[in-house]
């Protein structure tokens, strides 16, 4: 519903989904596992938590199309670059699923990759706290919120915003980053309107 709001205002929206929900319910499975095998079985938890996603913004009458990294073809569409701009231009939420479609990449890079494939004017990070701390906020109380940074800033303080991949990534491309809690009513559309707390790294 937090996406509807946004999208009824007018947003064009394409959407990298994570599968941590789902994969760290399987991680003791996991462990010791080797690491290609993990992030495949992560990228197949994102094409189940896109499905979700597809259905609940169809509920509320939103077309939206599933596009997945991997070839799932009896379950979503391929990931075509001119097909997904194309649905875009239908006013279809696109979200992707499966990550880049290769292990070792997660699923910031994937979306990083994605927004700069796409054009996007921006990349937004849902997470769990409203922006980039100087430490971990949960763990220290009197970790201090960074309004905006810069991408070199991110990189060389080590900040856990995003990886450093995606960072590069959206840097090269000069694609401001905002990172946002997802956890709060109305987030996603106040921090769009600059009425909400979050971090911007341009
Ligand atoms: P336009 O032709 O641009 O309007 O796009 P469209 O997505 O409506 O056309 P298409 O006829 O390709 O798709 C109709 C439905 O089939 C949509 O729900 C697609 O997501 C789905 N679809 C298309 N290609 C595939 C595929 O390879 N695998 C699966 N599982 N579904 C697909």
């Amino acid at each position: 519903s937090e996406v509807a709001k946004v999208y009824n205002d007018g947003v064009e929206i394409c959407l990298v989904i994570g599968g941590g929900n789902i994969f760290r319910g399987m991680s003791m499975a996991a462990g010791g596992m080797d690491r290609s095998t993990a992030d495949y079985m992560g990228m197949l938890a994102t094409i189940m938590n896109a499905l979700a996603m597809q259905q609940k913004l169809e509920e509320m009458n939103i077309e939206t199309r599933v596009l997945s990294a991997i070839a799932v073809n009896q379950i979503c569409e391929p990931y075509l670059r001119r097909k997904a701009m194309r649905h875009m231009e239908k006013k279809r939420i696109v979200i992707f699923a499966a990550g880049t479609g290769n292990p070792f990449f997660t699923t910031d890079t994937a979306a990083a990759l994605r927004a700069n494939e796409m054009d996007c004017e921006l990349l937004l990070k849902g997470t769990k706290v409203d922006g980039v701390y100087d430490d971990d906020p949960v763990k220290n109380k009197n970790a201090v919120r960074f309004d905006s940074l810069s991408y070199t800033e991110v990189l060389t303080r080590n900040l856990k915003a995003m990886d450093a991949t995606a960072i590069s990534l959206c840097r090269e491309n000069k694609i401001p980053i905002v990172v946002f809690s997802l956890f709060e009513e109305n987030a996603f559309k106040d921090v769009l309107q600059d009425k909400r707390h979050h971090t911007i790294i341009s």
